[in-house]
């Protein structure tokens, strides 16, 4: 439950915080509120509203609400090209990715929307090479393993699994020849768990994932989400043993980071939009 409090000495009854916050009921005309401490998510709305800094909460460090900038103000199109130019790395340099690019990623994931506000997201990184190559070749033997498991005499497959036999197979037959066709060489992996029950884990872990690919872009570096590894994870937790993912967390989501080594010279195309407007 969060502590709330209003200094009346310097509060206007402005009544933004109540405007902005369901947990927050001005009564009328008066600097008088109430408050529903219970629900309180910590958003922090009502601290980085007031225009005269007269809210506390106790579980907030107000330290950590710096004035918003001046200049925010990315036009639509350099937003919708940034957005446009994020294209999944597969061919990465051999340069490591420093530690600090790798902490900034982990800083502006946090920045997620998340359900409840609960940022129930955890971050493992691997920026360890090795690790990541052992890892890829323990899910390439995972895919191998399915592939023979599947393509065994009298098996029949739904066709949704059926598309996804080359990939099992081509994992599998790249692994034999020494080559990683998982996680590319990338030199760093960043995995993304939480909770396995929480109704939003999912979301939050995918839109925490979000910030990272798209603040790796600022920096110049390349990510791919990998669902292999994820899928094979979830079915086989030795493949991740050394990551020590709590019991009763899951991975949701992962993602390798390396300098690119394509520079693409175009935009792409998307199918178009599958829309209904009511
Ligand atoms: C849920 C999900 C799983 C993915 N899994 C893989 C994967 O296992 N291997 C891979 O190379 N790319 C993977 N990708 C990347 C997609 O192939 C890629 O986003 C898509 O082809 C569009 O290309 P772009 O990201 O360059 O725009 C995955 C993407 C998502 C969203």
């Amino acid at each position: 439950m969060a502590r709330i409090q209003v200094n009346p000495e310097t509060c206007t009854a402005c009544g933004t915080c109540a405007t902005a916050c369901p947990a927050i009921f001005m009564i009328e005309g008066k600097k008088v509120r109430t408050f529903d401490e219970e629900h309180c998510t910590l958003c922090g709305h009502c601290l980085a509203l007031c225009p005269v800094d007269a809210i506390n909460i106790q579980e907030l460090d107000s330290k950590e609400f710096p004035d918003l900038p001046q200049d925010l103000s990315i036009s639509p199109d350099t937003l919708a090209a940034f957005l446009r130019s994020r294209r999944s790395c597969r061919v990465f340099a051999a340069k490591e990715v420093p530690q600090e690019a790798l902490e900034r990623l982990i800083d502006m994931a946090r920045y997620a929307p998340s359900g409840h506000n609960s940022q129930n997201f955890e971050f493992i990184v691997v920026n360890n090479r090795e690790m990541v190559r052992t890892l890829a070749q323990r899910t390439a033997v995972f895919y191998g393993n399915l592939y023979k498991l599947l393509s065994a005499p009298g098996v029949s497959l739904p066709p949704w699994l059926q598309a996804h036999m080359r990939g099992f197979r081509l994992n599998w037959e790249y692994y034999q020849a020494g080559k990683d066709r998982i996680f590319r060489n990338a030199p760093a992996l960043i995995v993304i768990h939480a909770l396995a029950e929480n109704t939003s884990s999912a979301q939050n872990c995918h839109l925490a994932m979000a910030h990272i690919m798209l603040q790796a872009h600022t920096l110049g570096l390349g990510t791919c989400i990998n669902g292999y590894f994820t899928t094979a994870a979830e079915r086989d937790p030795s493949i991740v043993k050394e990551l020590e993912v709590p019991k009763e967390n899951k991975i949701f989501t992962c993602c390798t980071v390396g300098y690119p080594v394509l520079k693409f010279r175009k935009l792409v195309q998307r199918k178009p939009p599958s829309v209904r407007w009511l």
